[in-house]
């Protein structure tokens, strides 16, 4: 029997870390042929991930510019995509998520009559504008996808509301699988200022931004509460990777640059991310892939954003909302650094997102669509 071609399309760093192990996974099933094409809609943020997991895309699309428009990406990764998939010919092309990448591919897919895989299915805040314009394109792939793996069954629970109940699978989030495989004991940071961090003799706040919904107001909100709080504490540092789009590094330097214990970075590779997380006290951010990372290191999260579309580990007690009100961070993260009960109330590790095995069922799941194997058992918390 020929081997069935499976393509994986992504184009930014939270994707290229998500669908890294899958892409692997893949590739080790002997009826399948893992392909795997970038639209590079990040460039350096996704090179980095594909050295980390020494990832060789069969296809580069090259798409970005910079501060690039929601259209442009989109109608650059649709014509790129035609080539793509004329070369490539998969059998199935999976997608991840939700950003302009997820919707194109999936959108080009069905063009080509391709069917489509949406890995991290699911998701949502049902608001339109937040985030923006990632509950758009979530919905919109949903409407185009043939299988759905859901990370939990809060997820699968949110498609059956819409009426998709074919095809639905619960597998526990990716990033928990590539997490399994980044973080290590005595970790050695390449990028020497994490490795003179003072862990032991005070509190290392992990800090990262980058939503279009906060830019603006929301987003000179955020950063001034984050400068409060480096200056009202001499126990804190603050390590902050800055994302490369250029509004977002325009107000973290206007905010936060000079102040001696705020360390602006440049964004890092993930094993160091994922190491750095590990060792952190808290984490501050508006990212989705941290909110499902932070809780299974036990590390807890003030979410820099009004909603989530993840409100397993807010139930689990590990990540609270603390929206973009400059005194509510303040006083939040406050109380965090100084109440150690509210502290420990959320510093334990919880595993709502998944368990590290979310590619091997996703792989059994597409063999069983094409009646090559048995049906994989759903993730369960
Ligand atoms: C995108 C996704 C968002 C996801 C985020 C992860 C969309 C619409 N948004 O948002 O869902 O949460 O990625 O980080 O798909 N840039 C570089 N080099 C890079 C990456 C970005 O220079 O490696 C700069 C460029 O100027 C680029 C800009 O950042 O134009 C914005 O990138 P873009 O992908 O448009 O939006 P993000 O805010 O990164
Ligand atoms: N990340 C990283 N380096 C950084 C910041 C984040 O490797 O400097 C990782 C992070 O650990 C997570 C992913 O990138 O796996 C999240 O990406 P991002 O916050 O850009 O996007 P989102 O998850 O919000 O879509």
């Amino acid at each position: 029997m020929e081997k069935l071609r499976i393509m994986s399309v992504f184009g930014t760093r939270p994707e290229a870390i998500k669908m890294a192990p899958l892409v692997r996974e893949l590739a080790r099933r002997p009826d399948l042929e893992s392909l795997c094409c970038v639209t590079a809609q990040h460039r350096q943020m996704l090179d980095s991930v594909l050295e980390v997991f020494a990832l060789k895309p069969d296809m580069d699309l090259d798409i970005m510019t910079p501060s690039q428009t929601l259209s442009t990406i989109t109608t650059k990764c649709l014509t790129g995509m035609d080539g793509a998939i004329d070369a490539l010919r998969p059998d199935m092309i999976l997608v991840h998520g939700d950003t302009s990448t997820t919707f194109a591919g999936a959108l080009s897919a069905f063009y080509h009559r391709v069917p489509v895989g949406h890995v991290e299915a699911g998701l949502r805040t049902y608001d339109k504008y937040s985030p923006y314009p990632e509950e758009m394109n979530r919905k919109l792939v949903t409407a185009i996808a043939d299988l759905f793996f859901c990370p939990t069954e809060n997820n699968r629970r949110n498609l059956a509301r819409e009426g998709v109940a074919e095809g639905v699978f619960v597998t526990g989030n990716t990033v928990i699988d590539a997490l399994k495989t980044t973080v290590t004991e005595n970790y050695h940071f390449t990028t020497d200022v994490l490795n003179r961090l003072p862990y032991d003799s005070k509190k290392i706040l992990l800090v990262t931004c980058h939503r279009r919904e906060n830019y603006g107001a929301p987003m000179e909100n955020i950063m001034s509460a984050l400068a409060d709080i480096a200056r009202s504490r001499e126990d804190a540092e603050l390590v902050y990777p800055v994302h490369l789009s250029p509004a977002v590094q325009a107000c973290a330097q206007k905010h936060l640059a000079g102040i001696p214990n705020v360390h602006l970075t440049a964004p890092l590779a993930a094993d160091e991310m994922h190491n750095l997380m590990a060792r952190c006290y808290l984490v501050l951010t508006d990212s989705g892939g941290l909110q499902e990372e932070a809780p299974a290191l036990g590390k807890p999260v003030l979410v820099l954003r009004r909603e989530t579309e993840r409100p397993e580990a807010v139930e689990a007690g590990t990540v609270k909302l603390a929206g973009v009100d400059r005194e509510r961070i303040v006083s939040m993260a406050t109380e965090l650094l100084s109440d150690s009960a509210a502290y420990a109330a959320m510093a334990h590790a919880a595993n709502p997102y998944g368990d590290g095995l979310a590619c091997r069922r996703i792989a059994d799941a597409i063999l069983w669509h094409f009646g090559r194997g048995p049906k994989p058992e759903d993730f369960r918390t």
